[in-house]
């Protein structure tokens, strides 16, 4: 079987993610050469377990794991404190100590959790990724962010925390969502926008396999997507700078989020539509052609993700963009992009009459 090996270099804390088709059941060996903890935990919720834990559990035992299994419930609410101390509860309770690692398999929400679990417990335990959404096998899988939110907002409380090893099998995307895995989509096409231009272009040509999660595509797209993302983190693995990049279309599209209630959009659609946002600002600022806006608005299009900005008030947004994490010192950082497959950040401290002339533009491309 082929497995496509992604190094991320980060001195003591490298880590190697290998991806394939149909690969679930090869982690056990790799945990032995690794050298990670003969005792582990895996962490999950209801969903994913039906699907996939069976076969992940009698793998492990296979390779001479003592394997145990907590399952939280299943959503982005749970991504929370609450949820954290029921974790910290039942490791407690399986005797788990500073000899044992844990195992996150499931999305974003049970990377995030599993992974800050892991960087808190006992002043930090060894985690594995096994990520089951296309969001988390080319995002939040890699780079080791980890965390829960906070009522008062999103990913609040956390910790980088590298991961010993990322297990990605493109065979799991086959029972996800429509929905989740064009969210995913997104962020895939946010890597060829700001790094690799020839990777958009092959995602272009590319589009009907991917849409049909043909899994020999899905394994070059997730594997270019880790590259990019490795690249990034190991340049700038604590976001003092270039690792902002990967938030592109981000600070709108959280607005967005923000504003039409937690729930109306998934992570990725939102993201979408402040990826076209920021394609026309850089158009607006003479950073990029229309041509390329439409490119860029097509491509995403073309997987059903939404690309018009909803009806909100430019005010309203500026507001919200204000409140989030990235803002610096009164100004607000958007990442924009130069042509198709480079990028920058730039601080606006007035971006009022920017948006309003993207507004227009966008409504303009429309019609
Ligand atoms: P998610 O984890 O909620 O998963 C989406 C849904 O798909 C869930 O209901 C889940 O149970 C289900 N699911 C997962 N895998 C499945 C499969 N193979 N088959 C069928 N159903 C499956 O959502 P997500 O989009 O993966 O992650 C979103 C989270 O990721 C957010 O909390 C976000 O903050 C976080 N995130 C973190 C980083 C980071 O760098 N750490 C980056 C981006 C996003
Ligand atoms: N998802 C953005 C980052 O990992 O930095």
């Amino acid at each position: 079987m082929t497995v496509d090996k992604v190094h991320v270099e980060l001195g003591a804390d490298s880590y190697e993610i290998h991806i394939g088709d149909g690969i679930l059941d090869g982690l056990g060996v790799n945990l032995q050469l690794i050298g990670f903890p003969r005792k582990a935990v895996v962490v999950t919720n209801a969903t994913i377990a039906a699907l996939y834990a069976d076969r992940l559990l009698s793998a492990l035992r296979r390779a001479d794991l003592q394997v145990d299994m907590v399952q939280v419930a299943d959503g982005e609410e749970y991504k929370s404190m609450a949820t954290l101390m029921f974790l910290y509860d039942e490791l407690i309770r399986l005797g788990t100590d500073r000899h044992c690692g844990l195992i996150a398999l499931g999305g974003g929400v049970i990377g995030d959790l599993a992974g800050f679990a892991a960087a808190s417990f006992l002043r930090g335990i060894p985690f594995i990724q096994i990520p089951t959404t296309l969001l988390a096998q080319v995002d939040s899988s890699v780079g080791g962010k980890t965390g829960i939110n906070h009522p008062l907002g999103k990913n609040l409380i956390g910790a980088f925390h590298q991961p010993r090893h990322v297990q990605i099998d493109v065979a799991v995307l086959d029972t996800l969502p429509e929905r989740e895995y064009c969210a995913g989509l997104a962020e895939v096409i946010k890597y060829g926008i700001i790094r690799d231009r020839d990777f958009f272009y092959w995602l272009q040509q590319n589009r009907q396999l991917l849409a049909a999660r043909d899994h020999n595509a899905l394994i070059y797209a997730v594997m270019k997507s880790c590259q990019i993302k490795a690249n990034v983190v190991e340049l700038d693995e604590k976001e003092e700078s270039l690792r902002a990049i990967l938030n592109y279309g981000h600070t709108y599209g959280h607005a967005v989020e923000n504003l039409a209630g937690y729930g109306k959009y998934r992570h990725g659609e939102a993201v979408a539509i402040g990826m076209v946002v920021a394609a026309a600002m850089s158009v607006e600022l003479g950073f990029s052609s229309q041509d390329e806006l439409l490119e860029i608005r097509s491509l995403l299009q073309s997987f059903g993700l939404p690309v018009t900005p909803p009806e909100l008030s430019i005010e309203e947004c500026l507001v919200a963009m204000g409140r989030d994490k990235k803002a610096k010192q009164g100004e607000l950082r958007f990442v924009l992009n130069r042509g198709l497959g480079d990028c920058f950040i730039v601080g606006l401290a007035d971006p009022l009459k920017l948006l309003t002339a993207v507004m227009l533009r966008l409504t303009a491309t429309e019609s």
